[in-house]
């Protein structure tokens, strides 16, 4: 197994992990020391992005790409670094091999699969958001998950009632994970895959978008019927509101934000 890792400058962080992203889908580590962020992305060598790809599509931001060979033991380290996400005694994420949490609802997620095991602060903003909006709107209904990964967020809206709820993204190895993942978690998900980029993504009233801050300009401005609640995360705090610029002419207002270091998430709603 080899650690393929590309430090980059601070400024240019948010679009080189954007592009690094549509290169490795199913996610890529984070490491954060205030200068340079480092990303890194774990395989075998046949299944690791291409360097010179890799190099042209981070461009100018790269300052070091290093790779490491990990150690025999390394999938029991990596089992030490998914520690289950908690949030208070509503709700856990977990992977299969940690202890249940004790909490109302709980989520086993595998995270060799696809982005979204709750450890990442965007997905676990929208969990809070999710959360917030379950206690303030007692109608639920159809919600749609753009860009579910694991299907995480689906997964949760479904344990918290909302129903029928479609679980979009354009990775087929998300889309077999988030098939899985609903599977083992017990819930009914309608999975699809799209690509917001080129197709309208199904409407529903509740909507919740985990993308980075292009893809969120993107699905705004192709919205299908905009939504009544809209979850967007996936944002740094300084993008908080241009992003909430983007909805508003669809008639949606900020009713909550919520921030995580660098991260921010919107809760957007049209009452
Ligand atoms: C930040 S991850 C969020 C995953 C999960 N919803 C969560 O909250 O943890 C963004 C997801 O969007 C998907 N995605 C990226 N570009 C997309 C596109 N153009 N159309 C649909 N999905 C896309 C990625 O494959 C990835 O699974």
């Amino acid at each position: 197994m080899i650690r393929l890792a590309l430090r980059v400058a601070r400024e240019d962080a948010e679009i080189a992990l954007a592009q690094l992203l549509e290169l490795a889908p199913s996610g890529v580590e984070e490491v954060d020391a205030g200068d340079w962020v480092e990303y890194a992305v774990y395989g075998s060598p046949g299944e690791l992005p291409d360097l010179p790809d890799l190099r042209a599509a981070v461009g100018g931001a790269l300052v070091e790409v290093t790779t490491s060979e990990l150690p025999d033991d390394w999938s029991e380290r990596w089992k030490d670094f998914h520690k289950p996400l908690v949030l208070g005694d509503r709700l856990a994420v977990r992977p299969p091999w940690e202890p249940s949490q004790g909490t109302a609802i709980e989520l086993v997620i595998d995270p060799a699969q696809a982005f979204g095991t709750g450890s990442h602060a965007t997905t676990r903003l929208c969990l809070e958001l999710l959360l917030e909006l379950a206690d303030s709107s007692p109608e639920r209904g159809p919600a749609v998950d753009v860009g579910c990964g694991s299907g995480v967020l689906a997964i949760a809206a479904a344990k918290l009632g909302w129903e029928p709820v479609v679980a979009v993204d354009y990775d087929q190895l998300s889309v077999d994970a988030t098939i899985e993942n609903a599977a083992v978690n017990d819930v009914t998900l309608d999975v699809r895959r799209g690509d917001l980029r080129s197709e309208t993504m199904p409407a529903a009233p509740t909507v919740l978008a985990n993308l980075l801050r292009p893809l969120l300009l993107e699905y705004a401005a192709d919205l299908p019927e905009p939504p009544r609640r809209l979850i967007a995360s996936g944002l740094l705090v300084h993008e908080g509101d241009e992003i909430a610029a983007a909805f508003a002419p669809h008639g949606l207002r900020e009713r909550a934000r919520v921030e995580r270091g660098e991260w921010c998430a919107l809760l957007l709603a049209a009452d």
